[in-house]
């Protein structure tokens, strides 16, 4: 049994083992960013410079900002709101709990578009069993994504997240992860062979690999990478502090973080694998952003063999990996609610799914709104929240003080150039999104 207490009177679930921290986190991580975003990103956004950037930024920010938002959980055994709460009381200050609204309203805000998406993916999982054999793929996206058509599927996909996470975090999150993980990489493995052996996938592979210095040196590239790193790795602010908060004192955090984000990039890059060389053997073009997964992917399903079969097992084990960052987001608003407002379990959850759902139909419903919202959330609101909890680990809780409790329980200790890391770079990083972003959204720059 796990010695430390709370605040509360009851004692705080936690995780149960080290492989099972990894899953979870890993769990939140891997989801539509890697699948749907990152492809669509990437094709628009510098292609092979882009990637480039990307793995950059994961090796230098991402996995130092996991360790550090896990580790600030851990150590105040609290998500935002009492996290920041318990730095700023040592600094005599009340203000931690307002500060900590923003990286929760942040990642609602995605939580808001994220589920708009999953039900596109839930859609696409049964119409995969009709094959797509002989469709016109752009005009079937149209005609579904930003209709009426895609409310009940947006819909659907709140209740079924709601209903997972009111199991709570044990019972609902861990069966779930070890099994269908695993099984999405492997069916991802699958579809990249599949991908590279068409005729044209050569195409592809160059687009990905082969250096693209004009777009290197294109601030958008490394605009789009640095958002999409702190998205893909879920480093809102909210999230990972509140699993961070689940952990057991002698996890170890580094080995958590560095796993994350190698399967995180991973899969990914796999996604990419398939996408492009099948966007560029169907003359799909790459730069078609949104709809890029749904226009490429069906024509690969509608040509292989058992193509029914691999295109719904896709859809489906995409859905299981939405759902399960889909729980952590909702996970980011409950718990939350909870500790600020002391509210059960049960009404938090309904308040969170209730508000997903209302705020979501809009955006559902019609695609200048979701487009809309998603760019104000990516480039402007998104980055607000991770820098606000960047700044409060590494300059007012303090790099050194937490390099303390990320070492906790660590195997490998991390250096100074831990702290440096997430004092300079994570924080300046963080901040070029938010001014590139806010100059982006609001037509300054173009
Ligand atoms: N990282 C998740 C994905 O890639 C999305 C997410 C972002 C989840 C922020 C939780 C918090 O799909």
């Amino acid at each position: 049994m796990d010695k430390e207490k709370t605040s509360s009177a009851m004692p705080r679930e936690k995780w149960s083992g080290k492989l099972a921290v990894i899953m979870a986190a890993a769990g939140s991580a891997i989801g539509l960013g890697n699948i749907w975003m990152f492809p669509w990103r990437m094709g628009t956004y510098g292609g092979s410079a882009f990637l480039l950037i990307y793995v950059l930024i994961v090796a230098l920010i991402g996995i130092v900002a996991l360790m550090g938002e896990l580790a600030l959980g851990r150590r105040f055994g609290k998500g935002p709101i009492g996290a920041l709460d318990g730095i700023l009381r040592q600094k005599k200050s009340a203000l931690g709990k307002w500060i900590a609204l923003f990286p929760v309203l942040t990642t609602f805000a995605v939580t808001v578009f994220y589920m708009v998406v999953v039900g596109w993916i839930m859609h696409y999982f049964v119409a995969a069993f009709r094959g797509f054999a002989g469709l016109d793929l752009g005009t079937y996206f149209n005609t579904f994504a930003g209709t009426s058509n895609a409310v009940p599927w947006h819909v659907l996909a709140v209740i079924i997240t709601a209903a997972i996470t009111y199991l709570g975090v044990k019972k609902g999150l861990e069966p779930a992860n070890k099994i269908l993980l695993p099984a999405l990489f492997v069916l991802l493995v699958v579809l990249m062979i599949r991908a590279i052996t068409l005729p044209g996938a050569i195409g592809g592979i160059n687009f990905m690999f082969k250096p693209n210095f004009a777009a290197l040196s294109d601030p958008l590239t490394w605009f789009n990478a640095l958002a999409q790193a702190l998205f893909s790795l879920s480093l809102l602010g909210s999230t990972l502090v509140i699993y961070g908060s689940y952990l057991p004192k002698d996890t170890d955090i580094p080995s958590a973080a560095w796993y994350t984000a190698l399967f995180d990039t991973a899969a990914a890059i796999l996604a990419a694998l398939i996408v492009f060389p099948a966007a560029f053997a169907f003359g799909v073009n790459v730069n078609s952003g949104i709809p890029l997964l749904f226009i490429t992917l069906p024509g690969l399903f509608a040509q292989m063999p058992a193509g029914i079969l691999f295109g719904a097992l896709f859809f489906l084990l995409v859905v299981f990996a939405a759902i399960t960052s889909a729980i952590s987001l909702f996970e980011s608003a409950i718990e939350p609610l909870m500790d600020a407002l002391k509210w059960g379990r049960t009404k938090a959850t309904l308040v969170t799914s209730a508000a997903a759902l209302l705020a979501g139909l809009p955006l559902a419903l019609r695609m200048d709104w979701f487009t809309y919202w998603m760019r104000l959330t990516s480039a402007v609101l998104m980055p607000i929240g991770t820098l606000i909890i960047m700044i409060m680990i590494f300059w007012v809780y303090g790099a050194e003080n937490m390099r303390r409790e990320v070492n906790h329980g660590a195997v490998v200790s991390m250096g100074a150039w831990w702290g440096f890391l997430g004092k300079y770079v994570a924080v300046i990083g963080t901040l070029f999104i938010l001014v590139a972003g806010t100059l982006r959204f609001t037509g300054l720059w173009r």
